[in-house]
């Protein structure tokens, strides 16, 4: 099968979340069991271009219709890591992606339906003829819509697209300028209720919903997620549309790219192991305690990594840094955040506990610290107050790091509590709570940095179990491939 992904991301050239692995994760997994795929993403400035191989130019000048007019565009085309990767390169006054940034300007929703127009204009022009567009969250949405009131009208083109959404609170709200920009008109026929008008927000359009009404399949990536998001708020108002759209929408568990993330062969740890050799992996205990100057040998480390954002539980993460140290254990926290006011709170987190010397802030993101905060901790808290999937409890049972998480989304399919689950033995990889407060959180904390001390055999048992697991994008490429034929095959 010939799948193209359109996407505002992809790890690890242009990353601001999960969203960026999932996207690499996928395409390799898809080119592993024989299908061709190609990656289309916008050329930010911001992106990294060190990690873009043979980079050149594809398509000189594409002319991507506009507001009437037309803007010019350079395609280029490198590989991403083996990955096939077209960049977009609008010529236009208002630098749509020569910003600092991925997103967070008030033009988001006009320059990224310009970066849709043009991923349909440059695939039309360069004569590709995917089986399946794949888009991805609200940026790459009206790529559907745009398909089929304008490419696929008269039987033009018979592409099938699948959206999978990542987060159901970015949804790209905006006004009619959009409609305007990209030639989709009478303006009328959009605002209707069935189609792009946002169900609450009267004057806004919503491309989220547009996406999940003219894609052939949505995805989400978790079941429970997708549940969540039918039937309770998690579904940010867009709960009657999945409603409406139920057969056609499912959820399908992320998985890790193990050749990233993998202990036994991982090139940037002090020393690789695996289930059957945890001993080294207490080797990266010992390198992490130093590069943190954790004083204390005899104490279990407990981690937070990733981003920074409300999402994330930002009050619980803040809670179990002093919950963790005062309670016979050690915090280590690798991480930031795009607001500036969170990263202002956890600098003064930082200033708190200085002296502190069973915890280390490390406010920054670095991948080679990430790999050696999964291997030398052992145990990773994860406190959502929402979660699509989560990548990072998937990461930490890879690397014998015991996933203490809220019971919701994504973490509710991947983690089962070791003493409360009604799972046998050998899917019990962690330990969950239910409440987003804080006395739940330490009801489940406790029992973890408790295992940890007064039974360390049966601690290394429930380490060996998560890393005998399988999250790997096996099982995914798998079924996005059924949805893939099943969409191909619906006419
Ligand atoms: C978003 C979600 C996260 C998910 C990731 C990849 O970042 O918040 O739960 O794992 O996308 O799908």
């Amino acid at each position: 099968m010939y799948v193209v992904m359109v996407a505002p991301e992809c790890a690890p050239v242009a990353q601001a979340g999960g969203l960026g692995e999932v996207v690499f994760g996928l395409s390799r997994e898809l080119e592993i069991r024989g299908n061709a795929v190609e990656i289309i993403l916008p050329r930010y400035r911001c992106m990294r271009d060190d990690q873009i191989y043979g980079m050149s130019v594809s398509f000189r000048d594409l002319w991507v219709p506009w507001y009437g007019g037309a803007i010019r565009c350079t395609v280029w085309f490198g590989f991403v890591h083996g990955r096939k990767c077209y960049f977009i390169e609008p010529h236009s006054a208002d630098g749509f992606f020569e910003r600092n940034s991925y997103y967070g300007d008030d033009d988001d929703a006009l320059r990224f339906a310009f970066f849709c127009k043009a991923a349909l204009e440059f695939m039309h022009q360069a004569g590709k003829r995917p089986d399946i567009i794949h888009c991805h969250d609200w940026q790459t949405a009206l790529v559907p819509v745009l398909l089929y009131e304008q490419y696929q009208q008269g039987g033009m083109w018979d592409q099938r697209v699948c959206l999978t959404v990542h987060n159901f609170r970015h949804q790209g709200l905006c006004g009619e300028e959009v409609l305007h920009a990209t030639g989709l008109q009478p303006a009328e026929r959009f605002w209707a209720r069935e189609r792009l008008a946002d169900d609450q927000r009267p004057g806004a359009l919503n491309l989220l919903k547009g996406g999940i009404v003219y894609s052939n399949f949505v995805t989400t990536v978790s079941p429970q997620h997708a549940w969540e998001a039918q039937w309770t708020d998690q579904g940010a108002g867009l709960q009657e549309t999945l409603h409406q759209h139920c057969g056609k929408y499912g959820g399908i568990l992320n998985g890790v790219a193990y050749d990233v993330w993998n202990p036994e062969i991982d090139p940037l740890l002090p020393q690789t192991y695996s289930a059957d050799d945890l001993d080294a992996k207490y080797g990266n205990k010992k390198v992490l305690r130093d590069r943190f100057w954790l004083a204390d040998a005899y104490k279990p480390i407990v981690a937070y990594v990733g981003r920074l954002d409300e999402q994330k539980g930002i009050d619980l993460i803040q809670h179990a840094a002093h919950y963790a140290s005062r309670n016979g254990a050690q915090f280590v926290l690798l991480g930031t955040s795009t607001n500036p006011e969170t990263n202002e709170r956890f600098h003064r987190l930082k200033g708190e506990l200085n002296d502190n010397p069973d915890c280390h802030l490390e406010l920054s993101y670095s991948p080679e610290l990430a790999h050696l905060v999964y291997a030398g901790a052992d145990i990773l808290v994860m406190p959502s107050l929402f979660e699509p999937c989560g990548l990072a409890q998937l990461t930490a049972l890879q690397y014998g790091t015991v996933p203490v998480v809220r019971a919701i989304g994504g973490l509710c399919d991947t983690i089962f509590d070791r003493d409360f689950s009604d799972r046998p033995w050998h899917e019990r990889n962690g330990y969950m709570f239910h409440q987003p407060d804080a006395p739940a959180l330490e009801s489940a904390l406790s029992r973890a940095i408790g295992l940890w001390h007064d039974f360390p055999d049966q601690f290394r048992e429930l380490m060996a179990t998560g890393m005998r697991q399988d999250h790997s994008w096996s099982g995914a490429g798998w079924h996005y491939l059924n949805v893939y034929e099943l969409i191909r095959q619906k006419c």
